[in-house]
Order: C-alpha cells, then structure tokens, then sequence
C-alpha cells in the first residue's frame, strides 16, 4: 500500500484549484439511474468513491464515458442488467444505498446490501427505509440485503424526517421525483450538497422546490429528460486548504470555490487568527504565526461541519491556549486522537467531547488513520511538525481529496507518495466515509 512522507516546517505559498465536491458527486451520479436520458456531469473529481460508483451503475446497466482529463462524465441507463447492489462494492462505499432511492422509483424494485458499521459509527439507514416506506415501498431486510418493492410505483406523501440526514434527503429526494403526486420532506437536510443534487434533478426535468430549507416539496413526473450539470465545488477539500495555510503560517490562493460554502467554517478560522479574503470565486487565506486557540462544536449545515472536525483539531494542537471540540454528528469520529497525540499533541478525550492543549511544535512520527478526514488531518499535522512523518493507508485520501500531494507540492510543501504493492489490507477493511 502507497504511504506519504512529509517533512514538514515549510509555510505553503501559492494556487490551489479546488475540485469538485465528492459528496454533490455521489448522489448526482446514483441519479443518472432515474431517467433514459443522457446526464453530462462536469467538474467531476477524480476520486476512488467516484470511480466506484461508477463500477456500481456499470453493473446496474449504466453507460458511463468519463474524460477525466476534461472532469466530465456522461451516463446514460439505457437498459437495466441488474437490480442488486452487492455486498462486495457496498461494503467498500456506503454513499452506494443511494441507489435505492433511484432504483425503487424507476423499477419498482431493488435490492441493496446493507452498509453495516464503520469507523467513523455504527451508521445506520433506518431513516433512508421508513422515508422510502412512506411513499409506498413494502421494504425487508434478509440475508443482509434491503429488498424493496414498490408493485405500480412510488406515491407522494408528507415525511417527517426525525433527524436530518444527508444520505436519507438524497435516497427520498430521488425516489419522490418518480413518484405519483405531490411528496413534502419535513426537517430536510439543508447541505450544499443536498442543493446540488436538487439543482441536478430540476435540469433532468424535476419538480422541486424548498431545497436548502427544512422542507422540501416535490412534484412527482412521467420522465426525465437529457441534461447538464456541474458539480459544486468541495467544501470540505476547501476548508482543509484553508487550514493547511493556518496550521503552516503560509499564503494560499484557493481557486473554483466560494466562502459561502465554509461560513461557520470561516468563523472558527478568523477566531484562531487566519486572514481570509473572499474574491470573485476564490479565496485568499493567510496564516498567522502563531493561532490563537478556540472552540468547536460540529452540527448539521449550517453549522460547522463534522467532516472538517479531525482537521482544526490538528491545528488546535499548535494553537497557543486550550481549544475544545465537541463531536456531535458521528460517535466514534475522534479517532485521529490517538494518532496526534503520536506526533506530541495533548489531547483529553471524554465522550465526544475533546480538550486540546497547544504545544509550540508538534513532532514527525510514522501515522495511519482510520479514515478520510481523520487521514488528512494527520497530513495538516505532518506539514508544521518538526520532522519526516510517514503517514499509512494512503488510500483514505484517494477516495476524497483529488491529487493531495500534487496541490501540496506546487505550494512547497516537501510531500511525496512512496508507492507501495496491494497487500490486501484495503479490500479487508470496509469503513467509513462516502
Ligand atoms: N443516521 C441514522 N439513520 C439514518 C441515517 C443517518 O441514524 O438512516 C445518523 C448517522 O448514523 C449519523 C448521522 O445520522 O450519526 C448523520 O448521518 P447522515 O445520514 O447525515 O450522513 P451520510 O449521508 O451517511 C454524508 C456524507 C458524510 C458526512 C455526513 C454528515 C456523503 C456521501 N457522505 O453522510 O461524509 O460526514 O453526510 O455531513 O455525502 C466524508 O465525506 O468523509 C463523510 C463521512
């Protein structure tokens, strides 16, 4: 398996262009099954979740032409080969039981491997299944598969979400589009991403609206038509960037991206002492010498967000005072702990609730993470630590930040990938993310 090696201590001074967003990507490529009508995606990142995705709509009967030099991807479900979603790419990537939505509204039946655990929490997708049963599908789980059938098709009705899920608004958001009449999402979730997706389905013909508010409103229709659709930009890589200026004192340009997508964000940043300039579709961010310390508490959007936690907790690590960090979306999402406090960090931990001590410097040490964000926090760490830190299952990153070393590089920092054989390890560990 690939590892990374950084030597850190070098102030990042330079451009970045950030890609579009893996998490718009995912339920706006699982929306291609919809319609027989061609879907052209644009800034499409090049990412393992997206590759993997595509391998899912591939088998589904999917056709898919991804110019990945151009970031753009045609789908087309012509005709379908297969309404199973099998356990062996699930099981890599949950983002995968989007296709249930998709596949129940257009087929009248699917059947999907349940997720299971992962690293990050036990995640589980009950509420995507009584959203789904609320429109009228007869859903059972055996042989840890979700079989659903929907005989004569989808109805509208009025859900209420108890908690707003990301994944369950997409999965009911899709399904209702095909569905009879008229569907309302109560307590929606209100992500970018979720808006993007929306915004996608409203050019393949959907009717929507109330997206990026509490509730959604849908008007179901007969098909779809062709379309085109660009991706949002990331938040997430976006605000990460934004940290790795702050942790490394350095002067970063982030390109194809907007402020408004990191607001709460950009709040906690200015707090620890980071500049930040909004200029038309770009940021410019500019590190202090030392960041002051601060306090964190993740929430739904628009609150700060849980997959940009691990990352300002490396930089409370430098932070001169005592920072805390309150987990709230995930149960078990403080696993990069133990790896920071590897490299010198001192870090409490009680519950979901962690306390931060700044120390001066932190100090290179060989790390593995347990996830995406938790991955490339110890990344964040290993650019101002003292030292040669060699940083394991490399993986992680390839699945949601587009080629990490390469943006890094241009910016000075002493990153570079030492590649590694297939030890088999990837396919055994099935978590997190997507
Ligand atoms: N939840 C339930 N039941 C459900 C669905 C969710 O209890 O049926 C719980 C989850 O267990 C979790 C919380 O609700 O504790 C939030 O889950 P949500 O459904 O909102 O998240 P998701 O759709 O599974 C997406 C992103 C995650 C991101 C979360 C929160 C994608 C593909 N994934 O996950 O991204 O952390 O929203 O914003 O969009 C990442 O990119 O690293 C990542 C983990």
């Amino acid at each position: 398996m690939d590892k990374l090696e950084i030597i850190g201590g070098v102030s990042l001074d330079g451009e970045i262009s950030i890609s579009g967003s893996k998490n718009a990507a995912l339920p706006i490529l699982a929306a291609s099954l919809l319609s027989d009508c061609s879907l052209i995606l644009k800034n499409v990142p090049e990412l393992a979740d997206i590759a993997l995705m595509i391998e899912l709509l591939n088998q589904h009967g999917c056709l898919t032409i991804w110019d990945k030099q151009l970031k753009q991807l045609r789908l087309q479900m012509r005709s379908l080969e297969s309404l199973v979603a099998p356990y062996e790419i699930v099981r890599k990537m949950r983002a995968s039981v989007l296709v249930l939505g998709p596949l129940l509204a257009r087929y009248h039946e699917a059947r999907v491997s349940l997720p299971g655990g992962c690293a990050i929490g036990t995640r589980p997708v009950d509420i995507h299944i009584k959203g789904l049963e609320r429109l009228g599908a007869q859903i059972h789980i055996e042989e840890g598969y979700i079989h659903a059938k929907a005989p004569g098709g989808l109805k509208g009705a009025e859900i209420q979400l108890p908690f707003p899920s990301v994944g369950a608004t997409e999965n009911i958001l899709m399904a209702a589009t095909l569905a009879q009449g008229k569907t309302v999402i109560k307590n929606a979730a209100r992500e970018p991403e979720v808006v993007d997706l929306a915004n996608c389905l409203i050019a393949m013909g959907a009717q929507i609206s109330g997206h990026g508010q509490n509730n959604i409103y849908v008007e179901g229709i007969e098909a779809f038509r062709e379309a085109e659709h660009r991706i949002l930009p990331d938040r997430i890589e976006t605000g990460t960037y934004m940290m790795a200026a702050g942790i490394t004192g350095g002067h970063l340009f982030l390109k194809n991206t907007d402020i408004n997508l990191v607001s709460a964000e950009s709040i906690v940043l200015e707090e620890m002492g980071i500049v930040l300039t909004p200029r038309e579709n770009s940021i410019q961010v500019k590190g202090p010498k030392r960041l002051k310390p601060t306090n964190v508490v993740t929430a739904v959007f628009p609150g700060y967000a849980t997959d940009l936690q691990a990352q300002i907790m490396a930089l409370m690590c430098v932070a001169d005072g005592i920072s805390t960090v309150k987990e709230t979306i995930f149960e078990n999402r403080l696993m990069h702990v133990p790896e920071l406090c590897r490299m010198g960090a001192q870090i409490d931990v009680l519950g979901a609730d962690a306390t931060v001590r700044g120390i001066e410097k932190l100090k290179a040490a060989e790390v593995m993470a347990t996830d995406l964000r938790a991955s490339v926090s110890l990344v964040l760490a290993a650019l101002a630590a003292e030292g040669k830190t060699i940083l394991n299952r490399v993986y992680h990153l390839d699945r949601g930040y587009e080629n990490l070393e390469g943006k890094l590089q241009a910016c000075g920092a002493k990153i570079r990938r030492i590649k590694g054989g297939e030890d088999g390890e990837r396919r055994v560990f099935t978590e997190a993310a997507g």
